[in-house]
């Protein structure tokens, strides 16, 4: 079987799939930052997991339907978005292009769909809100601090957002043992890194046009007076981090946050229920792209249980492993609202800033509607189970072995 050569120069335009930008990302960053983004906890047995178990659905098209109108819109938290996705929060953007947070922002609003802004991003939510509008998220760690979490709040709804996530997966640091390794004592990257920086002289000369690393914007409130730079913060966000974290204080942030309320983290029907029942809007099914417990189920697992118990109306979000339009076809399929995504987007802006994140956007959106268009399912809202057929149990050896090939 042949192997396909991936695009990998700069013409973004020329970036005909995901795994372009993703191969596009990996020359244009240092290989420490590219792993950052990339990798996953420990033996990534998550991170596979969670491509697998979108690859074991097989889809059963209907032909002869008139697929000439097609529609990806839906409603999302009581709003219209122009499809079913929604920008996953991600720390440290700052590090992959100039003012990263603003550009996934911008690259939601043009593509009409909502942004997360992560508690580790590196603009400050208010600059996020008035540089790019749309509809922004902001996701939230817990942290020992009450009051700071009462003015991070109060300052989200001040600039405009419409919800808050609450991420509930990251009670200690996942192990991440390839950022370990890129690193000596004291978050001091290692030699072979160093060098390897020195060999990608177009990040490095932005990076130092920037003036070196950017740091938290969000979480400035946290440090000590004398911290002054992003591995200040870094230990400053690490040192406040709370894993005591419980459903009492999710029902004590409801009380505070007048607006929609998400956790996201949840893996499993009682967490699910319990979500609900402490008075969060919604769930987003999410093992944190296989970057917290390794081993952990794919979120796409939980779902179709997870929709059975919360109802036909409940709000129900999936992320970890979409990289392509079937993809949100099938967890549409399956019972979700809308999927979150985070590398994609990621890739996009390590390339080329908002025209990059907006390019991952756009091939995630041309691939869903091709596929609506040869499944004879030309609204999405009509997706459910009967488009998936002959379910492909997770340890098929033959499919495992194509996967592991990547041919597909
Ligand atoms: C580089 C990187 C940083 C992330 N930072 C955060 C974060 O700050 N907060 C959070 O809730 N999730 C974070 N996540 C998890 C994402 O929100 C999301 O759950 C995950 O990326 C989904 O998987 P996917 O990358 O396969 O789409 C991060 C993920 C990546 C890849």
């Amino acid at each position: 079987m042949t192997h396909r050569r991936l695009y990998a120069g700069s013409d973004l335009s020329r970036a005909v799939t995901i795994d372009d930008l993703r191969q596009m990302a990996r020359k244009r960053l240092p290989r420490f930052l590219f792993e950052y983004v990339d990798g996953g906890a420990e033996d990534e047995l998550t991170l596979r997991r969670n491509r697998d178990a979108f690859a074991r659905h097989t889809l059963q098209p209907s032909t002869l339907v008139d697929v000439s109108n097609r529609t990806q819109a839906v409603e999302l938290l009581g709003r219209p978005a122009a499809a079913p996705l929604v920008i996953a929060p991600t720390g440290f953007n700052g590090m992959l292009s100039q003012r990263a947070d603003v550009a996934l922002a911008r690259a939601a609003a043009k593509a009409s769909v909502p942004f997360t802004l992560s508690m580790a991003a590196n603009v400050r939510l208010e600059d996020v809100a008035t540089d790019a509008g749309g509809r922004l998220w902001m996701q939230l760690y817990w942290v020992r601090d009450r009051d700071f979490i009462r003015s991070l709040v109060t300052r989200a709804e001040k600039a405009g957002f419409e919800a808050l996530v609450l991420t509930s997966d990251v009670q200690v640091s996942g192990g991440r043992e390839w950022d370990r390794r890129n690193y000596r004592a004291g978050m001091q990257l290692s030699l072979r890194n160093k060098l390897d920086v020195l060999a990608h002289p177009r990040w490095l000369w932005h990076m130092l046009r920037e003036g070196g690393p950017p740091r938290f914007a969000n979480i400035r409130e946290l440090a000590p007076p004398d911290a002054r730079t992003v591995i200040d913060d870094m230990m400053t966000l690490g040192r406040n981090m709370d894993p005591a974290c419980n459903w009492d204080d999710l029902r004590w942030l409801r009380s505070i946050w007048p607006r929609r309320l998400l956790v996201k983290g949840i893996l499993s029907v009682p967490d699910a229920e319990r979500a609900i029942a402490h008075g969060a809007d919604g769930v987003i099914l999410s093992n944190h792209g296989g970057r917290q417990l390794d081993g952990a189920i794919s979120a796409l697992e939980t779902l179709p249980a997870v929709r059975h118990a919360l109802g036909p109306d409940a709000t129900i979000l999936v992320d970890g492993g979409i990289r392509r339009g079937v993809d949100v076809i099938k967890a549409k399929a399956l019972g979700a609202t809308a999927v979150m995504t985070g590398r994609n987007c990621l890739y996009g802006v390590a390339v080329a800033g908002e025209a990059g994140a907006l390019r991952a956007l756009d091939i995630i959106r041309q691939e869903t509607d091709r596929a609506q268009a040869l499944l004879g399912v030309p609204d999405i809202n009509a997706l459910d189970e009967r488009v998936l057929s002959g379910r492909t149990p997770i340890g098929f050896a033959p499919l495992r072995r194509e996967l592991s090939q990547g041919v597909t």
